[in-house]
C-alpha cells in the first residue's frame, strides 16, 4: 500500500499529457467555487458527460495548489480499483468504483479544516485524449462564536491611565472575524484604546480574535453602554453585541430635603441622603457633629424623618456617611431655624395685599367709627336718657359733657380703629 501510494502519483505524472495537451471539454460540468464549513463534509465535484466511443479513463488524481504556487497530491484513483489518497479518513472519492463507467471523479472532504481551502485540479486522464483538467475553489468558512463581557475594573497605577473594560471575543471563526468598539453615548468624544489579539486554533486552524477595550476609569465611565460589533463572512448583517460598564468608586453623598425654610414646630420635613457609589454602599450612617441624633429625628434607610420640627436642632450639622469597598463618602449640612411663621401663615399673595387692605380698612374703619361715635354721643345727650337715670348723675355727666366730652369720644374713636386694623 505504501509503495502504491508512492506510485500512483508518479503513474499519474506518467499520464499526464504534455503541456498544451490539456483539454477542457465543454461537455463537463465545472463549478468554479464550492463552499464548505470547518467541521463538516464537503464534496468536490468533478464529472464527465457520456463518454464517447472508443475513449478510455485510466485514472482520476486529485491536486491542492498551495499557497506559495506548488501543486500538492491529494488523491488519486486508477481504473482497477487501487486508490490512494494522502488522508484515507477524510478524503474519498465517492462515485468512482472499479468496473463502473468511471465518468465520476468528485471527491469528499471530511472534517473540513481550514488549510483544506484553496484551489483543487481534478486530473482525468484518458486514452487516448489525453487528460482532462477541471479546477474547482473551495472556500471553507467557520462561523465564530462571538460574546462581550465587561471586566473587572481596578483602579490604575497612574491616574488618567486607561484601564481594560470590556472584552470581546470572536472564537474559532475563518476568515478571522473583524472587531470594532463603539460608545452607545456619542456626545462624549472620545479616544477609544484597545488591544487587539487573534489566536490560531491547532487543528482546525481557525481563528479567535480577542479585544480589549481600554478606558479612564470614573465615576462618568461607570455604567456607559459600549457596543463591540462583529463583521465576519458568514453573518449577513454584523453582530453588534452590547455591554455595560461597570466602574468601581467611593461614594459621593448628598443631603436634600432642607429648603432653607425649616421652623420650630413644623411637622413631617424630610432629610434624604442621596447617594451615588459602586458597588452599592455597606453601611449609610446618620450623625451629627456633636456625635449624636436629636431625638425627634428618626432614620428610616438613607431618609432622616423630622415628625416634629424642634428648637434644638437650630444650628445642627447632619452628617450622612456611606461606606462601600471602594472607600467612604460624607456630606455635612447645618440646619438654621427661621422663626415661625404668623398664624395662619399668610401666603407671599396675601402678603402683598396686606398693607392695601390696610390702608383701605383702616378708612372705613375711621368713617364707622366716627359714625358710632356721633351716635354715642348722641345718646348721652341728658334729654334723651334723664327719665331713667339718677338726677345726681345727670349733672355730673352733663358736666363732663360739657367739659370732657370731645377728649373722651375723640378716645373711643381711635379705639376703634385700632380694634378694626388689627
Ligand atoms: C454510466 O454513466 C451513465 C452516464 O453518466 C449513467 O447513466 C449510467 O447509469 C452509468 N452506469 C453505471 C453502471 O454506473
Ligand atoms: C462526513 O463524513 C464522515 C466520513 O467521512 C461520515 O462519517 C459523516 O457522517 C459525514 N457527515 C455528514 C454530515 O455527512
Ligand atoms: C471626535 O473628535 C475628533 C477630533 O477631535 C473628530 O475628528 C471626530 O469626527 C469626532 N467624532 C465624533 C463622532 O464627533
Ligand atoms: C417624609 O417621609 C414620610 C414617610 O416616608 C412621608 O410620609 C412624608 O410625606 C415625607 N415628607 C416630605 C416633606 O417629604
Ligand atoms: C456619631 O459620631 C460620633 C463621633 O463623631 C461617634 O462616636 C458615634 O458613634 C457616631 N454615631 C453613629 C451612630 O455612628
Ligand atoms: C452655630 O454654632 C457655631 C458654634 O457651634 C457658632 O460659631 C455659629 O455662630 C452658630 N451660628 C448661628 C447662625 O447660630
Ligand atoms: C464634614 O465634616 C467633617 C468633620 O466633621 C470633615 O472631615 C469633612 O471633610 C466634612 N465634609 C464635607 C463634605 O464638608
Amino acid at each position: 500500500m505504501a509503495l502504491a501510494a508512492l506510485l500512483l502519483p508518479l503513474l499519474g505524472l506518467l499520464l499526464r499529457p504534455r503541456p498544451g495537451a490539456g483539454m477542457e471539454t465543454p461537455s463537463m460540468q465545472k463549478p468554479s467555487e464550492v463552499t464548505g464549513h470547518v467541521g463538516q463534509n464537503v464534496t468536490l465535484p468533478c464529472w464527465l458527460g457520456a463518454l464517447e466511443p472508443g475513449i478510455h479513463v485510466s485514472q482520476f488524481t486529485w491536486e491542492h495548489q498551495q499557497p506559495e504556487g506548488s501543486l500538492q497530491p491529494v488523491a488519486t484513483f486508477h481504473y482497477d480499483g487501487r486508490s490512494v489518497s494522502r488522508e484515507p479518513r477524510r478524503m474519498r472519492f465517492v462515485a468512482a468504483k472499479a468496473g463502473g463507467n468511471l465518468t465520476d471523479a468528485s471527491l469528499m472532504l471530511s472534517d473540513l479544516r481550514v488549510e483544506d481551502g484553496g484551489i483543487y485540479k481534478c486530473n482525468i486522464a484518458t486514452f487516448p485524449r489525453g487528460t482532462i483538467v477541471i479546477k474547482t475553489q473551495l472556500l471553507v468558512l467557520a462561523s465564530p462564536q462571538n460574546r462581550v463581557e465587561p471586566r473587572q475594573v481596578w483602579p490604575p497605577l497612574t491616574p488618567g491611565e486607561p484601564v481594560p473594560v470590556a472584552l470581546c471575543a470572536s472564537k474559532r471563526g475563518w476568515p478571522p472575524a473583524k472587531l470594532s468598539w463603539h460608545l452607545d453615548d456619542s456626545a462624549l468624544n472620545e479616544t477609544i484604546k484597545e488591544i487587539q489579539e487573534q489566536k490560531q486554533e491547532p487543528l482546525s486552524g481557525t481563528v479567535s480574535v480577542t479585544s480589549l477595550l481600554l478606558m479612564v476609569p470614573s465615576r462618568s465611565t461607570d455604567g456607559r453602554r459600549v457596543t463591540c460589533r462583529v463583521d465576519h463572512d458568514t453573518l449577513a448583517e454584523p453582530d453588534l453585541l452590547h455591554a455595560t460598564v461597570s466602574v468601581p468608586y467611593p461614594p459621593e453623598v448628598f443631603i436634600s430635603g432642607y429648603n432653607e425654610d425649616w421652623y420650630p414646630g413644623q411637622t413631617n420635613v424630610n432629610l434624604s441622603c442621596d447617594i451615588y457609589s459602586n458597588p452599592e454602599p455597606v453601611t449609610v450612617v446618620w450623625n451629627t457633629t456633636t456625635g449624636t441624633l436629636p431625638r425627634s429625628a428618626e432614620v428610616q434607610g438613607r431618609q432622616l424623618l423630622f415628625h416634629n420640627v424642634e428648637e434644638s436642632i437650630h444650628n445642627t450639622t447632619f452628617t450622612c456617611l456611606a461606606i462601600n469597598t471602594m472607600g467612604t463618602g460624607q456630606w455635612n449640612l447645618t440646619i438654621l431655624l427661621k422663626a415661625p411663621p404668623p398664624a395662619g401663615e399668610p401666603s407671599a399673595r396675601q402678603r402683598a395685599i396686606l398693607p392695601i387692605c390696610l390702608g383701605v380698612c383702616s378708612v372705613i374703619a375711621i368713617a364707622i367709627a366716627a359714625l358710632f361715635h356721633l351716635r354715642r354721643c348722641r345718646a348721652r345727650d341728658p334729654t334723651q336718657s334723664r327719665s331713667s337715670r339718677n338726677p345726681d348723675r345727670i349733672e355730673r355727666m352733663e358736666q363732663l359733657n360739657e367739659s370732657e366730652e370731645g377728649a373722651i369720644c375723640l378716645t373711643q374713636v381711635k379705639n376703634t380703629a385700632e380694634e378694626d386694623t388689627r
